[in-house]
């Protein structure tokens, strides 16, 4: 097995996530770390045993690296994977794969032209009572689905946003709640239910107006193609980051997802399907688990030329429609349809 050689792009919060996946990853080697603090990268190249570079264009001048992963914030998502696509690299983008889908277009472009593959990190697809619940959908097991309603009630606070001042800014995060925290939910909402036709949403900046122009709130009624309904709440105002919430009401009975668990509901009685373990080292709970494998699968697409598994494009610009139809359906005070 030929070793592949990765380099990370941006060493923040997320970063150590890839470095986990990476080094569980057999035939792959960390060969770079880039980011624009110099002491940071420095100390972490020292500490994985890499080579730093403080300009990623130099970085991307290295022939040895094979993969680019890219944990930047969201306004160097575009600019990075043409650059990396560009020079000939594997990219394997976190999510949102750009800032809108004017971004997505200019990707699609420059993806036609490229060798490598394009994979967008929706880890969450990954989760063991994700795989199950779209199993037991595809299987059709409990008949007709109604209706998937999606709650998920995160803390952001102040600091979270001076931290990284990129964040809670349209012009750098692209927004806020919707495109960096409620965008993996989203994202969920739409695979699982087969495709939205319309919504109608509202967003709204409840607790954080002093500290972000973007929003911490925000909810969504939505029609899938396949005539079922979607309920949707998100909000960065709770006091802690709770687990994903799901309830999926189909004819023969109910599924649903509550403290990372998958349970099955049919006549008073309520089985246990799935449970997500607890994510390793640098990963955070609510992050889901999904890290290694979508690491994984990206690394063993790119060895077998096949793309099973991985996020791409075409589908990680579906949650990225849908915070653009709610923020449109919010200032038009109206239904959106996704439908072209
Ligand atoms: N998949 C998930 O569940 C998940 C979770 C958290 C974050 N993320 C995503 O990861 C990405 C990064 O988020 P974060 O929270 O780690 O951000 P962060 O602000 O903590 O880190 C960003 C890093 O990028 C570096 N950087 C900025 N400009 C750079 C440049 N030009 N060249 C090189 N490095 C540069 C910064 O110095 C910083 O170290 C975002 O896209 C975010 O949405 C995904």
């Amino acid at each position: 097995m030929r070793t592949l050689n990765a380099a990370i792009i941006g060493c923040g919060s997320i970063h150590r996530c890839h470095v986990d996946a990476l080094q569980q990853t057999p035939g792959v080697v960390l060969r770079a770390v880039v980011d624009i603090e110099k002491d940071k990268g420095l100390a972490l190249a020292a500490e994985y045993g890499c080579h730093f570079y403080q300009d990623y264009h130099e970085m991307l001048c290295d022939e040895a690296i094979d993969v680019v992963h890219i944990c930047t914030p969201h306004y160097l998502h575009k600019p990075m994977i043409l650059a990396a696509l560009a020079a000939g690299k594997q990219v394997f983008s976190e999510k949102p794969v750009g800032m809108n889908l004017a971004e997505v277009a200019e990707i699609r472009e420059a993806e036609k032209q490229a060798d490598g593959q394009l994979g967008v990190c929706y880890q969450n697809r990954l989760n063991p009572t994700s795989l199950a619940l779209r199993q037991l959908l595809d299987e059709n097991t409990l008949g007709k689905l109604l209706s998937i309603n999606a709650f998920l009630t995160w803390s952001r606070t102040p600091p979270y946003y001076a931290d990284s001042p990129w964040r809670g800014r349209y012009a750098t995060e692209g927004g806020s709640l919707l495109i960096n925290q409620a965008i993996h939910t989203l994202d969920l909402l739409q695979w699982f239910g087969g495709g939205v036709s319309r919504l109608k949403g509202v967003v709204d900046c409840a607790r954080l107006s002093d500290t972000i122009d973007t929003e911490d709130t925000a909810m969504a009624t939505l029609e899938f193609s396949g005539g079922a309904r979607g309920l949707f709440f998100a909000s960065n105002n709770h006091t802690r980051d709770a687990p994903l919430q799901l309830e999926i009401h189909c004819e023969n009975g109910e599924l649903q997802l509550r403290d990372n668990t998958l349970w099955r509901v049919s006549e008073g009685k309520r089985v246990m399907i799935a449970c997500d373990e607890t994510p390793y080292s640098h990963s955070k709970s609510y992050w889901g688990i999904g890290h290694l494998q979508a690491v994984r699968q990206f690394y063993d697409a790119i060895r077998s030329g096949k793309s099973e598994g991985v996020t791409h494009l075409h589908e990680a610009a579906k949650s990225l429609h849908l915070v653009e139809a709610i923020y449109r359906s919010s200032q038009l005070r109206q239904w959106v349809s996704l439908t072209q």
